[in-house]
């Protein structure tokens, strides 16, 4: 019974079983974390190409405040894009890259000729709901794999989003 008991414990110990990748995190909850930015990085590609048709199409009295105000936010959104791809392969995966596997792993849907403010605007506040919401996942997820990387980008981009959120709602008047 002691000599079971020892031999199963000294055979393979559940902490060092696991495997780590170069930067020193557990392989399977890198795996995890890089899936789920890949899905991250989809939506922030097509909620970019949106932006841009904001800025693009937008009329109206408040055309040269919310031009001005989504190129803002596009020029933002394109730095993102890239800290989370490189993200990506620093945890050692390949970030997604085509439009078409963009288009079928985002939630966030192409809007197109929208001319109007504040279906615009409408537009981006649904869109940072379902970001934040995404991003409180892998900040939960991150925190329980140690990724010290991957938690600051998602708190950072967390509380700079709520703000926005806070700023185009008082936009929309609510
Ligand atoms: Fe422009």
């Amino acid at each position: 019974m002691t000599a079971k008991k020892s031999s199963s414990s000294s055979k393979s110990p559940k902490s060092s079983a696991r495997k780590t990748s170069a930067i020193g995190l557990d392989e399977i909850q890198s795996s995890e974390l890089a899936e789920k930015l890949n899905d991250l990085l989809a939506n922030y590609q097509i909620f970019y190409m949106n932006t841009r048709g904001f800025h693009w199409n937008i009329k109206g009295e408040k055309f040269f405040e919310l031009h001005l105000k989504f190129e803002e936010l596009y020029n933002d959104l394109i730095l993102k894009i890239d800290e989370v791809a490189e993200r990506i392969l620093t945890l050692g995966y390949t970030p997604m890259h085509g439009f078409d596997d963009y288009l079928k792993t985002a939630v966030v849907k192409p809007a197109k000729n929208v001319s109007d403010g504040k279906k615009a605007v409408a537009a981006i506040l649904d869109t940072f709901k379902v970001l934040i919401t995404k991003q409180r996942i892998l900040l939960d997820l991150s925190d329980v794999a140690n990724d010290e990387g991957t938690n600051a980008l998602m708190s950072d981009y967390i509380r700079e989003q709520e703000k926005l959120v806070w700023m185009y709602s008082s936009f929309m008047g609510s």
